[in-house]
């Protein structure tokens, strides 16, 4: 399990649910890992829980001068990232005509200039560091419309639309980036937006992908391991969809 050893990764949305995951196993497969998080008591238990080559920082993904001091801070504790994964994101649903202009600035400050503020705080050290690999995490709602979650729908567009702006200026300086678009994965985030209980989460519509059920964090992350990994070294601009196949089609009703 070296796959990234040497490899110095910083995690956003770190604390809980995909971001906990992907820090495990970033984590695990032999990587430096900087979690950061808004949640600081989580985010350092879970970096004190796994040990040496784990690191906690305060980083609220949409403030320009916390992305400054945490990647400073990465820098005296481990040396040059060279593994962004764009992860931290919040989701609302709301019909549009009742969203306000705050309502949906934050969800746009959030996961849209976050990943920007990311991708442009930490590609200088790659590219400086000789090469990196940028994971962003979007959404199916990154390919597709999800109803009553316009403004989340948008701003994962957008991290998608980034992902290939900056694969193809960043490139020549060895710094790939890619996007992973989760469906629905049983997380925190999932579970306290649907306001329903997690028995009623397993029916439908989830129930219809060919998968038959909602996803579990932990497969996300081998997806991430890969992208951060040099196994991965001639793919870039591209997305990943880990989504028990629900965007593959129309599926037909039983017969
Ligand atoms: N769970 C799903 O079904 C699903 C599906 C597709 C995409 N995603 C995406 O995956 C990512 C992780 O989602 P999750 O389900 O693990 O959510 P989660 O709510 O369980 O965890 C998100 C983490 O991000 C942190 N966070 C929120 N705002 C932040 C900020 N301003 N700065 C730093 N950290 C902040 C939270 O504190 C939390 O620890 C998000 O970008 C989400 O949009 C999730």
């Amino acid at each position: 399990m070296t796959r990234l050893a040497g490899k110095v990764a910083i995690v956003t949305g770190a604390a809980r649910g995909l971001g906990a995951s992907i820090s495990r196993q970033l984590h695990a497969e032999g990587a430096q890992v900087i979690l950061a998080d808004v949640r600081d008591e989580e985010g350092a238990a879970l970096a004190k829980s796994l040990g040496e080559r784990a690191h906690y920082v305060h980083l609220d993904v949409s403030s320009e001068t916390q992305w400054a001091d945490a990647l400073a801070a990465a820098r005296r504790r481990f040396g040059p990232v060279t593994v962004l994964v764009n992860n931290a994101g919040i989701y609302r649903t709301q019909a549009t005509v009742d969203v306000s202009v705050e309502d949906y600035l934050q969800i746009i400050r959030i996961n849209q200039l976050g990943t920007f503020l990311g991708l442009r705080t930490c590609y200088p050290q790659m590219r400086d560091a000789g090469g990196g690999s940028i994971v962003n995490i979007a959404s199916t709602a990154g390919i597709e419309g999800v109803p009553l979650a316009l403004a989340y729908t948008a701003s994962k567009h957008a991290v998608v639309g980034m992902t290939k702006a900056a694969a193809l200026e960043f490139g020549p300086a060895k710094v790939r980036v890619n996007v992973v678009c989760p469906g629905a994965m049983l997380t925190p985030l999932l579970v306290e937006s649907l306001h329903v209980p997690l028995s009623a989460l397993s029916a439908a519509p989830f129930a219809n992908s060919p998968m038959g059920r909602m996803g579990d964090p932990a497969e996300i992350a081998p997806t991430v391991v890969f992208l951060a990994s040099d196994a991965s070294s001639y793919t870039t601009g591209s997305e990943f969809v880990v989504d028990g196949g629900l965007t593959a089609g129309v599926k037909m009703p039983a017969q």
